[in-house]
C-alpha cells in the first residue's frame, strides 16, 4: 500500500512555514517531533473548556478535566498493549528513569548489579550511576559492536546472579538499531533480573504490544511521539508498581497523612505527586490516539526508503560516513554520519542554510562517542511527514558542506 505522505504532512501546519525565505525541511524528530492539530486541538480544547485541576474537585469543571486526564492514561495504556493503572505520567524518559532508579533502586542492596550498554543515552546511565553512589549497586555496560549495536553475545559474559535490573535503549538515538529484546528477556530470565526498555526513539513509530516484548518496564517521551513537551509515561507491571515505594512526596500520593506518618495511595498516583501536566497529559494521550489511526506499516516502509535514499546518497559523498547498521534490517529511521575533515556543528550549520534541521554533537551519548573516538556527529531523524524533498536538501546540504568546508 502506498503511503499518503502529502496528506500526513498537511495535518501538521509548522512544515509549511517559511523562515528567512526557506522551506523546512524538518529531520531532527529524533529530539523532538511536530505535532500535528488532532493533538493541538485536544490541548485547546481542555484549555478553553475543561481546565481545571484533576482528582481533587467535586466541581463539573474539575470532573471534566479528571476524566480527560484519565482518558488519556487510557490511550497511552492502549498504544502499547497495556492496563491503564499501569501507566505513570512523568515529565518525560528522563524522569521516568529516574523515577525507577529511585523509587525500584530502593529496592536493591549494596552488590545487586544493573546492565546497561555503551549504546545507552545519558539518561540511562546518570541515574544508575547515581544510584550506585547512593546505595552501593554495581553496574556493568554491555559494549557496541562495529555496526553501532548493542552486542547482545556478550551477554553470558556480564549477565551475573547478582544482575536485578537489564535497562537498554529499544533504539538507539544515534545509530537507529533496534535491539534483539527477545534475546535480552531470554537471558534476563535465566537469573530473575527485571528489564526495562527505554523507547524513547521507538514509541514514535507505532504501537507496541509490551506484554508479548516480555518486558518489565518502558519509557517513552511525549515530545518525541508527536505530543508535548513535558510528559512522557512510564509503564510497569503492576505488581512491580506495587511493590515500589514512591519517589517524591505531597500532595495527591497519599492516602491518609498525620503528623506521625503517612500512607500511601496505590499506583500509579503513589507515583504522581502534585499537580500533574494535565494539558499535556491530555495532548499526549490524543498523539497515542493520532498514532494508532496511521497505516504504520505503510509509513515504516516510507520512512526506511526514506533512510536508503540517505545512505545511497551518502555513499556517493567522499569523506561521508555512517555511524549505523550499514543496511535496513533492524534499524528504525536514525542516520548518524560524520563528515571527516569537518566538525558536526559546521555540517548542522551549512544544512541549516538550506533549510535543513538535523542534530549534531554527541546526542547525549558521549560513551558511545569515546567508542568510537568521535567528538560527535550529524544525524538525521525521520517521521512519517518527511519526504523525498526533505531528502534531497539534506544530500545537497551535506554535499556543499564536503565541497567548500574540506
Ligand atoms: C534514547 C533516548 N532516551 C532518553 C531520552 C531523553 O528523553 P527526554 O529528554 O524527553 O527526557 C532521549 C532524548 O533524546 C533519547 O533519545
Amino acid at each position: 500500500m502506498t503511503f499518503d505522505v502529502a496528506a500526513v504532512r498537511r495535518e501538521f501546519p509548522i512544515l509549511s512555514e517559511i523562515i528567512d525565505d526557506r522551506p523546512i525541511h524538518y529531520l531532527d524528530n529524533g529530539a523532538s517531533a511536530q505535532t500535528p492539530l488532532a493533538v493541538l486541538d485536544a490541548v485547546r480544547r481542555y484549555e478553553t473548556t475543561s481546565r481545571a485541576n484533576v482528582l481533587r474537585g467535586v466541581h463539573r469543571l474539575a470532573e471534566r478535566a479528571t476524566e480527560l486526564y484519565e482518558g488519556a492514561r487510557a490511550d497511552v495504556a492502549r498504544f502499547l498493549g497495556v492496563q491503564p493503572m499501569e501507566i505513570v505520567f512523568t515529565g518525560g524518559c528522563t524522569a521516568a528513569i529516574n523515577l525507577v532508579a529511585h523509587s525500584y533502586g530502593q529496592l536493591l542492596k549494596r552488590g545487586d548489579r544493573v546492565l546497561i550498554s555503551e549504546l545507552e543515552h545519558h539518561s540511562n546511565i546518570v541515574p544508575w550511576q547515581m544510584l550506585r553512589l547512593r546505595s552501593g549497586i554495581e553496574l556493568d555496560a554491555l559494549p557496541v559492536t562495529p555496526d553501532g549495536r548493542i552486542d547482545l553475545a556478550a551477554l553470558p559474559k556480564l549477565i551475573t546472579p547478582e544482575t536485578r535490573l537489564i535497562s537498554l535503549v529499544h533504539v538507539s538515538n544515534v545509530t537507529g538499531a533496534l535491539l534483539d529484546v527477545r534475546k535480552v528477556v531470554e537471558a534476563a530470565r535465566t537469573v530473575g533480573a527485571k528489564v526495562m526498555l527505554d523507547g524513547a526513539q521507538r514509541a514514535p513509530h507505532g504501537p507496541l504490544d509490551l506484554p508479548s516484548l516480555g518486558v518489565d518496564f518502558y519509557v517513552l517521551a511525549g515530545h518525541k511521539c508527536y505530543g508535548p513537551n513535558g510528559i512522557g509515561a512510564l509503564w510497569a507491571r503492576s505488581e512491580l508498581l506495587e511493590a515500589m515505594p514512591p519517589f517524591m512526596g505531597g500532595g495527591s500520593m497519599i492516602a491518609r497523612v498525620t503528623l506521625a506518618e503517612t500512607t500511601f495511595a496505590p499506583p500509579p498516583r503513589r507515583f504522581e505527586a502534585g499537580t500533574p501536566p494535565i494539558g499535556p497529559a491530555i495532548g499526549l494521550g490524543a498523539a497515542c490516539r493520532w498514532m494508532a489511526g496511521l497505516d504504520w506499516s505503510a509509513a515504516h516502509d516510507h520512512q526506511m526508503g526514506l533512510v536508503q535514499r540517505v545512505l545511497d546518497g551518502l555513499q556517493d559523498i567522499e569523506g561521508a560516513r555512517i555511524l549505523g547498521p550499514a543496511s535496513l534490517q533492524n534499524r528504525y529511521p536514525v542516520v548518524s554520519f560524520v563528515l571527516d575533515g569537518v566538525h558536526p556543528h559546521d555540517v548542522a550549520q551549512t544544512l541549516d542554510s538550506f533549510g535543513v534541521a538535523v542534530r549534531a554533537g554527541h546526542h547525549c551519548a558521549q560513551p558511545l562517542m569515546d567508542r568510537f573516538d568521535l567528538d560527535g556527529t550529524t544525524r538525521a531523524s525521520m517521521a512519517p511527514y518527511n519526504d523525498t524533498g526533505d531528502i534531497d536538501a539534506l544530500l545537497t546540504g551535506v554535499r556543499h558542506a564536503a565541497n567548500t568546508l574540506r
